[in-house]
Formats: structure tokens, sequence, C-alpha cells
């Protein structure tokens, strides 16, 4: 079976998407069998991943929304990786499925059909804490937070972990935080070193040793459709989520 993982943070900007592409990326890379889903109407783990999400045949809406079979809206990309692709179609997906019944489990119940194909789904969350989220939280084992060690970083963290103690004890026993991930990271700065601290402090063995820098590398593959991996290898951001993919696997292996 599939580990299924929500990279969530309702802070917006944080490195979700980058995180999400480039973990997908980097676990294929390192031959595990991924699917990357998009959950955030903003389309850019599509995008990211080369997929043009305005031509999407089918996307995750159609899935939630039950107009497509989960097997049929997956895509082969070219990056090593399968996506579920998302547009802003998914917006509209709140309101409609509001008054249903099982609601924040459709994508779980979606997923069933096709997990056996993976070892890694990876899903890309909007910065909400919305009922799409809600899915994305019920339906996978664990969720990697990542944050940018800045003076707020840790304001809205505890939004967060209501949320998922919430969704452990109503809909997903499951669920735990399965690691913190310092995103943007910059040694230099001596308030990036108290926020890693405390960061150290708060979640113990959760926050990965994996440090994502600061790299513009990784900001400028998206805008070729790639993951860094395939923009420029040797660059910083593509080895440290090379190494985060290895911490990842040795952790769960152990
Ligand atoms: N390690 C990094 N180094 C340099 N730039 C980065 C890094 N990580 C992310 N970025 C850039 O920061 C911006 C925000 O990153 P990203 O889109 O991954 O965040 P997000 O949490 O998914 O945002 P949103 O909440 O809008 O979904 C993007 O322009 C991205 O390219
Ligand atoms: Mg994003």
């Amino acid at each position: 079976m599939a580990h299924i993982i929500a990279v969530a943070n309702q802070k917006g900007g944080v490195g979700k998407t980058t995180t999400a592409v480039n973990l997908a990326a980097s676990l294929a890379h390192l031959e595990q069998r991924v699917l990357l889903i998009d959950m955030d109407p903003q389309g850019n783990a599509t995008m990211g991943s080369g997929v043009q999400k305005n031509d999407l045949l089918y996307s995750v809406t159609d899935v939630l929304l039950g107009e497509a079979p989960i097997e049929t809206a997956l895509m082969q990309t070219e990056v090593g990786y399968s996506v579920l692709g998302a547009n802003r179609d998914l917006a509209g997906v709140e309101l409609a499925i509001a008054e249903q019944e099982k609601r924040e489990f459709i994508l779980k119940n979606a997923l069933q059909a096709v997990s056996h194909q993976f070892d890694y789904i990876i899903v890309d969350c909007a910065p909400s804490l919305s009922l799409i989220t809600v899915n994305a939280m019920t339906a996978v084992d664990g969720v990697i937070i990542p944050m940018q060690c800045e003076y707020y970083a840790l304001e809205g963290l505890a939004d967060l972990t209501q949320t998922i103690d919430r969704i452990q004890e109503g809909l997903n026993p499951n669920l735990s935080i399965i690691g913190v991930l310092r995103t943007m990271y910059d040694g230099r700065n001596a308030l990036t070193r108290d926020v890693s601290a405390e960061l150290q402090e708060y979640f113990g063995s959760k926050l990965y040793n994996t440090f994502i820098p600061r790299n513009v590398r990784l900001a400028e593959a998206p805008a070729h459709g790639v993951p860094v991996l395939y923009f420029e290898k040797r660059s910083k951001g593509a080895k440290a989520y090379i190494e985060l993919a290895q911490e990842i696997i040795q952790k769960n292996k152990g």
C-alpha cells in the first residue's frame, strides 16, 4: 500500500507546492512509484509538473464530484510521476459537496481504487483549512508541514495542529504530523537560526534533519514546467529535496 502524505500549512507561500512537486520528483528519481495530487485551485503543482491546468480532460474536481473515476483522471507526466491535476474549477467543489453525506471521505474513497499502484501519494494542499483540505487530511496517513523560518512562522500553527487533532479524532484516527520541514532556509540569518531552534524544541524528532535552502533555481523551475531535478540537477535545491526523499524513505523503513 502507498504511503499517502499531505503537504499542508494554511499559511500562504511557505513552500508547500515547491515541496510537493520536488519531493514527488525526488522520490520518483529514487525509483518509487509516485502520484502527485493537486488539491489547490491555483493549480501550481499541476503546472509545475508540466501539465497545462487549463487543458485538463479530467481533474481532481471531476473525481470529487463523482463525474469521472480516478483511474481515468490520472495523467502520466514526463517528469517521472503521475499527476491528478487541478485548476480553478476546484474552487466550486466546496459548495457542491457541502450538503453531501460523507463529504469528507470523497478523496479517501476514490484513492482506494489506485493506491496499490503507488509507493507514495503526495497531496499538495491549498493555503486554507477548507473542506477540500479536510478531504485531503482525511485521505492521508500523515501531514508534512513546510515552515519558513521567519518571525511569524509559528503564528497560525495552533490552528493547524488543532485542525489535525480534530480530524484525527473525528475522521481519520491514523492522521499524524509526520514531519516538519524548514524551507527557504538561510543559515546566515540569526532570526532563521532562532526560529529553527524553536521548531526543534517544539517538534523534536518530527523536525526533519534536512532543510531546504533558499535557492533561486527552485523558484525558476516552475516557469519551465519542471521540478528542479529536470532544470538544474546540481543545484542546492535539487540536492536538498533528494536528501529529504532519502530521509523519508529511511524513516519508513525504520
Ligand atoms: N527554497 C526556496 N528557495 C527559493 N524560493 C522558493 C523556495 N521555496 C519556494 N520558493 C518560492 O516561494 C514562492 C512560494 O512557494 P510555494 O508556491 O511553494 O508556496 P506555497 O506554500 O505552495 O504557496 P500557496 O500557499 O500560495 O500555495 C514561490 O515563488 C516559490 O518559487
Ligand atoms: Mg501552493
